[in-house]
Order: C-alpha cells, then sequence, then structure tokens
C-alpha cells in the first residue's frame, strides 16, 4: 500500500490528513491589488501568496496555488488534484460562484472537501452575487473578511479532519 511519511510513522493516504492543500483563483483576481481597491483591498494575489505559503510551510504541509481567468482550466486544475492526492481545497471561484454549474460540478466530481471564500461580502453587494453553485456542497464559507480570509480558511484546512 501507498503510505505517506510522516516523523517515521506510515500512514495510509486514506487517512486524508490535510497534507496537500490547493488554493485556487477564478477570474481577474490575478487584477487584485489595482481591481476596485475599496471592495477587494490594495493587496495582490502575489502578497497573499507569499502569506499563505509562509502560513503552509509553518505547518509542514504542501500548498500549492493556481489562479485562472478560464472556467476550463480550473476544472481541469480540480480533476488533477485528485490525481495528485490534494486532500484540501480553498476556492474563491469569483465570478464563476454566480454562474458555473460545471465547476460545481469538477468540485462534487473530485469529492476533496473545500471552502469558499470571498474578499467581499457578497451578501451586502448586487442581489446577484447572493447566489453561489458552492455554498451548500462547501464545508463552509467566508466572505467579507478581504485577504484575511483565505489565511482562516487555510488554516480550517490545516486543522480538518473529515468526519467519516
Ligand atoms: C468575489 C466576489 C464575486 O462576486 C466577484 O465576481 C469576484 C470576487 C470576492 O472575492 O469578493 O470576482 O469572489
Amino acid at each position: 500500500m501507498k503510505t505517506t511519511s510522516t516523523g517515521g510513522k506510515a500512514r495510509p493516504p486514506s487517512a486524508r490528513s490535510p497534507r496537500k492543500v490547493l488554493v485556487l483563483h477564478g477570474p481577474n483576481l490575478n487584477l487584485l491589488g489595482t481591481r476596485e481597491p475599496h471592495i477587494y483591498g490594495g493587496e495582490t494575489l502575489k502578497d497573499i501568496g507569499g502569506r499563505l505559503a509562509a502560513q503552509a510551510a509553518g505547518a509542514g504541509i504542501k500548498l500549492d496555488s493556481f489562479q485562472s481567468n478560464s472556467e476550463s482550466e480550473l476544472i481541469e486544475r480540480i480533476h488533477q488534484a485528485r490525481e495528485s492526492g490534494v486532500s484540501f481545497i480553498v476556492i474563491n471561484p469569483a465570478g464563476f460562484t454566480h454562474t458555473s454549474v460545471a465547476l460545481r460540478d469538477a468540485l462534487a466530481a473530485v469529492r476533496i472537501p473545500f471552502i469558499e471564500v470571498h474578499l467581499s461580502n457578497v451578501h451586502a453587494r448586487e442581489a446577484f452575487r447572493r447566489h453561489s453553485y458552492f455554498s451548500d456542497l462547501a464545508v463552509g464559507t467566508i466572505c467579507g473578511l478581504g485577504s484575511r480570509g483565505y489565511d482562516y480558511a487555510l488554516a480550517h484546512a490545516i486543522a480538518y479532519e473529515p468526519t467519516k
């Protein structure tokens, strides 16, 4: 059986402890820092990524981050996550939150637990932002806490133990 090395003790990969976390960013989030900073803040994706990388390194977990403006690339990355043993996903689907059945289906198909993050409080904005194709499948959702929402989501991913 394939095992994961954990300080001398072998553990089956099926234990699914979050040793490998994937952070996914949807469309237009590459523009963070300049994109409507009164809504999304002044930090760039690189700033956020650097902070998350430090948090992951401190916790001894592997972290991959990926941003795309393309729905199909995000779907492919989710499929790949299953093959590469990702145990938890943090995703800000951005505009696809409100439109993408296909991205939702990808997450449902791979059955990797995930947290949905939004920088802004989507419930305090236009009515169309109140509907998400992801929230009912998510372990939880975080919105309105700015980029700190990613930090809290990653902290939860690090501590996450599946119930079954
Ligand atoms: C967002 C909210 C979405 O409604 C919007 O389309 C985004 C960013 C957020 O992080 O607040 O692109 O997901």
